[in-house]
């Protein structure tokens, strides 16, 4: 066995009844961030996203879309796959909830393990189910008799489901989190969370009749429903890991050191998922980091509101790098954040264009002009304060501080100007730009998680000693 630190990271599974937003895009980009910063630190990684696939809504959506829903879920797919391309999101495994031999055997096994705990039972329900939310909602969450959320009026239902025990696990699962052993990031979510289970969980409904639900993994034993698609879903942590198939991952990874969630899907990730984890006697995950939402002019993003940011849009008109610089420092994890076009172009001019980008073509110029060659500097340790808020998922906090050294680089040039000082004292003069140099390089490399081309780029030029192509042109 090599003892070698490992670090498996997890995004939510996403809906694939409509093309992916920049929300959808920040959980992506904030995970990968993370992940890159571990294998920078040398430990060994695994990044699991995917799509969850066994829903109604993609039955709606394509039906909308007039298309055969394997074909309108195939166009999906290729999309989310080309924007991750696009995002440079570094994943080892994109898993499909729909995949038969891959997901459904570990999500059987799973199922069956909370059936031979006797946590599984069956019980006549009847109540409102809204598909937006794929969740039974009650009258109070109702707004003029629709789900505020979804803008849509609940499926009355009343059917035979089977249940999962999930109040006998409150308290459970309640010290788990107060004692850390299940820690939720940041305090308030777990504020949140423990005052739900401070009010007790009720069981949840864990099947669907297959008259009622056209897709789904069948109950074992009972061909007569399928498995709720949370349950099935949230199996996707472990199935992809081959739990219940082939356990060579899931022996290396799990459990997972972080599963990265919206705030909307907490109680799924922080009640449901460590009950059932508790009944099949599976290790809990580490943590869970949990991020806010993207506003776009203060309101959510959402079709409805028409005010969905295409992050495909960004990408083509700014490039990788400055999508990726935006979420990354302009966005807090733990809190909501806005963007409007508006504000992308004017933080992506003042601290790319005129920010980093200067600062590179102007050390490099130095250095092109007056070093007889470029150097690979030494390599040294990544300072503290970017290693620990890199550990605290402040992904916003690490970028803050390496642009913190990109202005006081800047402030050395323009304070000890070697450029004329090459005239009166050349070694003094060179001597500078070569340190110039170095600082620019030990920047790329704390570029390395957030901007990966920039890194390669800032590092190339410098062993190169070549004043690179203009790194983000100025846009008008
Ligand atoms: N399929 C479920 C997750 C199952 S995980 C076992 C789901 N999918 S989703 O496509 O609706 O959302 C995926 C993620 O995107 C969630 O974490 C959600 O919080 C996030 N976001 C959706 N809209 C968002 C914003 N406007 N801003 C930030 N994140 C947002 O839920």
């Amino acid at each position: 066995m090599s003892d070698k630190k490992t670090f498996y990271l997890t995004t939510p599974i996403f809906y694939p009844n409509a093309s992916l937003h920049l929300g959808h895009a920040y959980t992506t980009t904030l995970s990968d961030i993370l992940v890159r910063y571990h294998k920078l630190m040398g430990e060994t990684t695994y990044f699991l996203t995917g799509s969850d696939e066994n829903t109604q809504k993609l039955v709606q959506a394509a039906k909308v879309a007039g298309q055969d829903a394997s074909v309108f879920l195939d166009g999906i797919i290729t999309n989310f796959r080309s924007l991750f391309a696009e995002l440079d999101i570094s994943y080892d495994q994109f898993i499909r909830t729909s995949d038969e031999e891959l997901h459904w055997p570990g999500a059987i096994a799973l199922w069956k393990k909370l059936v031979e705990a006797g946590d599984i039972y069956k019980k006549g329900y009847e109540g409102l189910y809204c598909v937006g939310h794929e969740a039974f909602i009650t009258e109070k969450d109702l707004v003029g008799g629709k789900c505020p959320d979804h803008n849509s009026v609940p499926e009355h239902i009343k059917e035979e489901n089977y249940f999962f025990k999930l109040s006998r696990y409150t308290q459970a699962v309640k010290e788990k989190i107060e004692s850390k052993e299940l820690y939720i990031v940041p305090e308030t979510r777990e504020r949140e969370i423990l005052s739900l289970l401070n009010e007790g969980l009720e069981d949840v409904s864990f099947s669907r009749p297959k008259t009622a639900s056209s897709v789904g993994i069948p109950v074992p034993g009972d061909e007569s429903q399928v498995m709720y698609v949370w349950c099935d879903a949230l199996s996707n942590y472990i199935t992809a890991l081959g739990y219940g198939r082939d356990d060579t991952l899931y022996k290396e990874f799990w459990p997972a050191q972080v599963h990265v969630i919206g705030k909307d899907i907490l109680r799924f990730h922080a009640a449901i998922w460590p009950a059932m984890l508790l009944s099949a006697q599976i290790p809990l995950p580490k943590s869970i980091l949990v991020h806010g939402f993207i506003t776009s002019g203060g309101k959510k993003m959402s079709k409805t509101l028409g005010n969905i940011i295409d992050p495909q849009e960004l990408l083509e008109e700014y490039g990788t790098d400055a999508v990726r610089y935006f979420l990354a420092r302009h966005i807090t994890p733990f809190e909501d954040g806005d963007i409007t076009r508006e504000s992308f172009k004017e933080i992506y001019n003042a601290n790319l264009a005129n920010g980093l980008g200067n600062l590179v073509a102007r050390v490099m110029q130095l250095a092109e002009t007056h070093l007889e060659k470029g150097t690979r500097p030494e390599v040294v340790g990544f300072p503290p304060e970017y290693t620990q808020a890199l550990d605290n998922f402040e992904v916003n906090r690490a970028l803050d501080f390496v642009f913190l050294r990109i202005k006081a680089l800047d402030q050395t040039i323009t304070q000890t100007e070697p450029f004329k000082l090459v005239q009166t004292d050349p070694e003094r003069g060179t001597q500078i730009i070569f340190e110039l140099t170095q600082e620019l390089y030990a920047i790329g490399r704390m570029l390395n998680p957030f901007l990966p081309q920039m890194c390669e780029k800032i590092k190339a030029a410098v062993i190169a000693n070549k004043k690179p192509e203009t790194l983000f042109p100025r846009k008008e």
